[in-house]
């Protein structure tokens, strides 16, 4: 098992990432001190998977877990099944000295990191991502929370976990439309801010598609210290966080527009991407091969790199202006200098839809 630590002083925190790991989930947590009565969230889809043996690893662990079960889907993560999800470890008596385990994709771990953060004033959570996008990027860096019928993530905290466990072993059965969405957040790195990930998905795309055990460590705890790295620079996204952004100002407004109904949230991310590539090449700021180096990757992928040309100018420009981070029509944009390398712009966002 690797470990890559979230440097953040008193509240430093490590990923371990492995294959086969989620077995030691009760040794770890039992490491950390903290009391017998712990709560396992999760959803249906996962808890037939892999609730079982996540169970027992606890109780290996003299550890004493009850399961909270929530519905599978992003419609779910709201204040409803939040305050669910309070009323079980009220009745299971979780205690302040227990901890709440996140055991499932992005979802389940921001409505679970939430009710850590916030019930008893926030107890311990940990986060067991088994999704290639909780694993490489939600369950990592303690942004929690949940949606409002007004928009996504209106309502949440920043609260870090105690720790993280990402088991690749886990992506085996994931579909493979979510594992391919998280690809594109991997290779969002890659772009962004490591060109030698970027060419080892070139390179090893078929052997990432079969999950080759080695190569997913390798991906996820690469991916894993990436993000620990933005993460320990600027926590609360004051300033150098918003990379991790490049492509989410064009994905966010096609999932907006298409409400939600379309696209998983890696797809859009990778035609985001593209789109951002493309802007940035118009301004001049990166060159016509990382351009065609990003889309060709992200086409053999399999994932989507064109917004749809009835959503293009307009509706996609007033989209963007909606977006909660846009300030009088503009937005600070992440532009591509070269894979590995950007550059935050400050553009309208009628010039953004313009050089699509
Ligand atoms: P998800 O949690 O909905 O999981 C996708 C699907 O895969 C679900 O149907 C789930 O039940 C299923 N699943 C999960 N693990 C599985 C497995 N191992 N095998 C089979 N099926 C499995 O979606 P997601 O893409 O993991 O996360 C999206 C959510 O994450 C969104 O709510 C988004 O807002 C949030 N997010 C948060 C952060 C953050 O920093 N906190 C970052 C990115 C995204
Ligand atoms: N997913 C982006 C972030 O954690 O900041």
């Amino acid at each position: 098992m690797e470990v890559v630590n979230v440097e953040l002083g008193a509240r430093r925190y490590p990923i371990y990432v492995g294959a086969g790991c989620l077995r030691e989930l009760g040794t770890r947590l039992a490491e950390t001190g903290c009391g017998a009565g712990v709560a396992v969230v999760t959803n249906s889809t996962v808890a037939d998977l892999y609730l079982e043996r996540t169970l027992a690893s606890l109780r290996d662990a003299a550890l004493v877990p009850t399961a909270i079960h929530i519905p599978d889907g992003e419609e779910h993560k709201n204040l409803a099944w939040l305050a669910l999800v309070y009323d079980k470890l009220i009745d299971a008596g979780v205690e302040r000295g227990g901890a709440v385990v996140a055991l499932g994709g992005g979802v389940v771990g921001d409505l679970a990191g939430f009710a850590a953060a916030t019930y008893l004033r926030g107890v311990p959570c940990v986060q067991v991502p088994t999704t290639l996008l909780a694993q490489v990027d939600a369950a990592i860096g303690g942004k929690t929370g949940i949606n409002h019928v007004a928009g996504k993530n209106l309502i949440g905290a920043f609260a870090q976990p105690r720790f993280v466990l990402a088991d690749v072993e886990t992506l085996r059965t994931l579909p493979r439309r979510e594992l391919t969405a998280g690809l594109a957040e991997v290779i969002k790195y890659g772009v962004i801010l490591d060109p030698a990930l970027f060419e080892l998905i070139e390179e090893q795309l078929p052997a990432v598609q079969r999950l080759d055990r080695d190569l997913m460590v390798r991906i996820v705890r690469t991916c894993c210290t990436l993000k620990a790295l933005v993460v320990g620079e600027d926590e609360t996204e004051s300033g150098y966080r918003a990379i991790l952004n490049f492509g989410h100002t064009v994905a966010h407004a096609l999932e907006s527009l298409t409400e939600y109904k379309e696209y998983l949230h890696g797809e859009a991310v990778a035609i985001g991407m593209v789109a951002a590539v493309r802007v940035s090449r118009r301004l001049g700021f990166c060159d016509d091969g990382d351009y065609q180096r990003v889309r060709t990757l992200l086409e053999r992928c399999g994932l989507p790199t064109e917004v749809p040309a009835d959503l293009r100018g307009e509706p996609l420009a007033l989209a963007m202006r909606t977006d909660k981070k846009a300030h009088g029509g503009s937005i600070k944009f992440v532009c591509l200098e070269a894979i590995g390398k950007t550059r935050f712009e400050r553009l309208t966002c009628d010039e953004i839809a313009k050089n699509l």
